[in-house]
Parts: structure tokens; sequence; C-alpha cells
């Protein structure tokens, strides 16, 4: 199966990013994933501007932005000279999530919707023929290394029907406890990315990781 693997950088050591980052360069990831977290949307600070800056001033991959805050809108633009090359909103921070999603894709970058478990897909439905990707929270935002929740393959299957039923070109990624043993089946029900930050950064090889993450 042909997957997008897009280790978080949520769990790298960052007082190395530097290296961290070559060695996502030198695997066969094919997206660096970038959580950003504004202690209001989700109960927890991960980092902003400028370390997305210094990530993508060695990174030879997309970088897929991740923003778990309010008020996207305002710093949108900013992300993008930061290097995003994917911009991804949660549908829950964004009353006019369809002026975000065309201020996103009037960038000419990838433009995503973000699902929190509790979610309905149906919140989708006048929004998927617009974006290029869903990501679908399989654990509640905020924190790395936290225990996928087993609901989200019946729902990779209900966006999928939807993708198909509006015409969408919209990617499904995987967001949160991603690991070997499920992946195969995420991929079956229809996931397209695979988004993993501890499996990845807590194995003794991650290169290999990600290597049988893609291999799958
Ligand atoms: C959670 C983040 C995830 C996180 C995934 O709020 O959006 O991207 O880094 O980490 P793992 O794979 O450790 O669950
Ligand atoms: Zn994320």
């Amino acid at each position: 199966m042909k997957s997008i693997i897009a280790p978080s950088i949520l769990a790298a050591d960052f007082a190395n990013l530097e290296s961290e980052v070559k060695m996502i360069n030198e695997s066969e990831a094919d997206w660096i994933h970038v959580d950003v977290m504004d202690g209001e949307f989700v109960p927890n600070i991960s980092f902003g501007i400028p370390v997305v800056e210094a990530i993508n001033r060695h990174a030879k991959k997309p970088l897929d932005v991740h923003l778990m805050i309010v008020h996207p809108e305002r710093y949108v633009d900013a992300f993008f000279k930061a290097g995003a090359k994917v911009i991804t909103v949660h549908a829950e921070a964004c009353p006019h999530l369809h002026r975000n999603i065309q201020q996103i894709k009037a960038l000419g970058v990838m433009a995503g919707v973000a699902l929190n478990p509790h979610t309905p897909v149906s919140q989708l439905s006048e929004i998927i023929a617009d974006i290029d990707l869903v990501c679908l929270m399989s654990v509640n935002p905020g924190f790395g290394g936290q225990k996928f929740i087993e609901n989200t393959y019946a729902k990779v299957k209900e966006i999928n029907a939807l993708i198909i039923s509006k015409k969408s070109n919209a990617l499904i990624e995987i967001d949160g406890g991603v690991n070997l043993q499920n992946a195969k089946s995420l991929l079956e029900a229809g996931a397209d990315v695979l988004v993993a930050g501890n499996f990845v950064f807590s194995s003794t090889n991650p290169k290999d990781t990600i290597h049988r993450l893609k291999a799958i």
C-alpha cells in the first residue's frame, strides 16, 4: 500500500532538533509532522513560529503543520512563511472554517481540517470537497504517547465514503497512537497518511521504524 509516513517532531529531542531533522531527512519518511499547541485549544504548549522556521532550515521533507490553536487565521501567514507545506486547522476551533480554508489555499499549500475523536464526520460534509487533507485525531489532541482510540477505524471508513460521495481528493491522515500494530488496519480502512511520534522516536532505531511503517 502506498502510504505517506509523517514522523511527529513533537516526540523528538528538542535539544538536538538539527540531528533529529537530519534523521528524518535520511529516512523513508515523506513529511515532517509539526504539532503547534497554544495552551488554550489544547491543555499543552509545544512551540511556535521560530522553532518551525528552525526545523525548516534543516528539513528536506515538507512540513505538515498541525495547528492546535484558537484563531488560526491570525497565524496562517506566519506558518506559511516559516515553511509549512500543509496547514491543518481544527474544525472545533473554527466557526468560519470555509474562510480559514480559503485563506490557506490562497497561499498555494495543502489545506487540512482536523477532527477531534468526539467530532462527527458529518461536520466535514460541506467542506470535504474544498480540502486536501482530513487529519483524524485518534487520541485527544495535546500530548504525544497516548493510547490509540479504536473507534478511529469506523471513522476512517465513514470519511472515505464521504470523500467518494462528494468527489473529494482529500487524503486521510491518522494522528495519535499509531504503531506497527494498528497501521496496516488503518491503511486497509482507507487511511493515506500515518503520523507517528512516540513509536518512532522512542524506538531504538527510528530510521528503521520509519522504514517498517513505510513498508506496510
Ligand atoms: C497530539 C499530536 C500528535 C502527536 C502524535 O496532539 O497531534 O501529532 O504528536 O504522537 P504519538 O504518535 O506519540 O501519539
Ligand atoms: Zn498532530
